[in-house]
C-alpha cells in the first residue's frame, strides 16, 4: 500500500533520512525533531504507517513485515536507493524487518527505544487483554493501561503539557488500527540472529528510564552490532524523542553528520 508521508528539507540532497513512528502515534511524533534535522541539508521523510495519522488503510492485522514492505515501496517510488532508516519502538520493529528483507537500502540504522526480540508469552497475552479493552472502551484504554508505563516520573511531574499532547495523540488513534497493530506486534518475529549481521553504522538512543524496551536490550544490541553507538537519555522513559528532545536531537544530528552516503 502507498504510505502517506511528510517531506521536509532539501529535495536534492543525497542524504535521505526516514523515521518510522511508534505505536499508537503517527508521523506527528517527530515534530520536535524537524527543525534540527532540516538544518542538516538532508531529505527528511516521515511516513504514517498503516492505519495511523493520515493513513486510512484497514486490515485485521498489520504485520511488521507488511509495514516494512510499504516502506520499501515508498523508497522505490521516491527513487531513494539508500537512506538512514530507523524508528522508535514499533518503528524499530519495522526497521528490523526492513533490514532483514532489504539490507541494501540501509546507509545507517537508527534504533530508538526498541527491541530486536519477539514478545514473550506473557507480553503477548497482555496485548490480547489490551485488544479486548480497546474494543470495549476505545483508545482511552491505552491512556489508562499503557501511558503510565511509557513516560518517566520526571515527565509526569514536570511536563504536563507534553503529557496532554501525548494523551491527545493516543485519543486520535483509530481503534481498528490500534487492534491491528497490537496483533501485528504480538505476531512479530525474533531478530536476534540479525544483530551480528548488521555492519552499517547504527545509532541506539534509549531513555534511561524506558520500562518497555529497557537499557538491558540496548546494551545487548550495542555489544552484538559491530558498528553501534549507544546514547542514554536521562529523565526520559520510552518516548525519548518527546521527553528530552534537545538531548535526543543532539545525539541524532551528530550521528547523521558522521554518516557518509
Ligand atoms: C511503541 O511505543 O511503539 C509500543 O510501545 C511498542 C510495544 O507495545 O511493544
Amino acid at each position: 500500500m502507498k504510505l502517506p508521508f511528510q517531506y521536509f528539507g532539501n529535495p536534492d540532497s543525497d542524504k535521505a533520512l526516514i523515521l518510522l513512528h511508534a505505536f499508537p502515534l503517527s508521523a506527528k511524533m517527530w515534530q520536535p525533531q524537524i527543525d534540527s534535522l532540516t538544518r542538516e541539508n538532508l531529505r527528511l521523510i516521515l511516513p504514517d504507517l498503516r492505519g495511523f495519522g493520515a493513513n486510512n488503510y484497514f486490515a485485521d492485522i498489520f504485520t511488521m513485515e507488511d509495514v516494512a514492505n510499504d516502506v520499501a515501496e515508498m523508497m522505490n517510488d521516491l527513487r531513494i536507493e539508500r537512506a538512514l532508516i530507523g524508528g522508535l519502538s514499533m518503528g524499530g520493529y519495522v526497521s528490523f524487518n526492513l533490514f532483514r528483507l532489504y539490507r541494501e537500502k540501509f546507509a545507517a540504522l537508527l534504533l530508538f527505544d526498541t527491541n530486536f526480540a519477539a514478545d514473550s508469552e506473557e507480553k503477548r497475552q497482555a496485548r490480547f487483554d489490551l485488544i479486548q479493552d480497546v474494543e470495549q472502551n476505545g483508545s482511552s484504554a491505552l491512556v489508562e493501561k499503557m501511558l503510565p508505563n511509557l513516560i518517566c516520573e520526571f515527565t509526569k511531574n514536570h511536563k504536563p503539557e507534553l503529557v496532554e499532547k501525548i494523551i491527545s495523540m493516543f485519543m486520535e488513534a483509530d481503534t481498528k488500527a490500534v487492534v491491528a497493530a497490537l496483533r501485528g506486534m504480538a505476531a512479530r518475529r525474533d531478530h536476534s540472529h540479525i544483530l551480528s549481521e548488521i555492519s552499517v553504522p547504527t545509532l541506539l538512543i534509549f531513555g534511561e528510564e524506558d520500562k518497555i524496551t529497557n537499557l538491558e536490550t540496548a546494551e545487548k544490541m550495542k555489544k552484538e552490532i559491530s558498528n553501534a553507538a549507544l546514547v542514554k537519555i536521562p529523565n526520559a522513559g520510552h518516548y525519548s524523542n518527546l521527553e528530552q528532545p534537545e538531548l535526543f536531537n543532539d545525539a541524532l544530528v551528530s550521528f547523521i553528520k558522521s554518516v557518509e552516503i
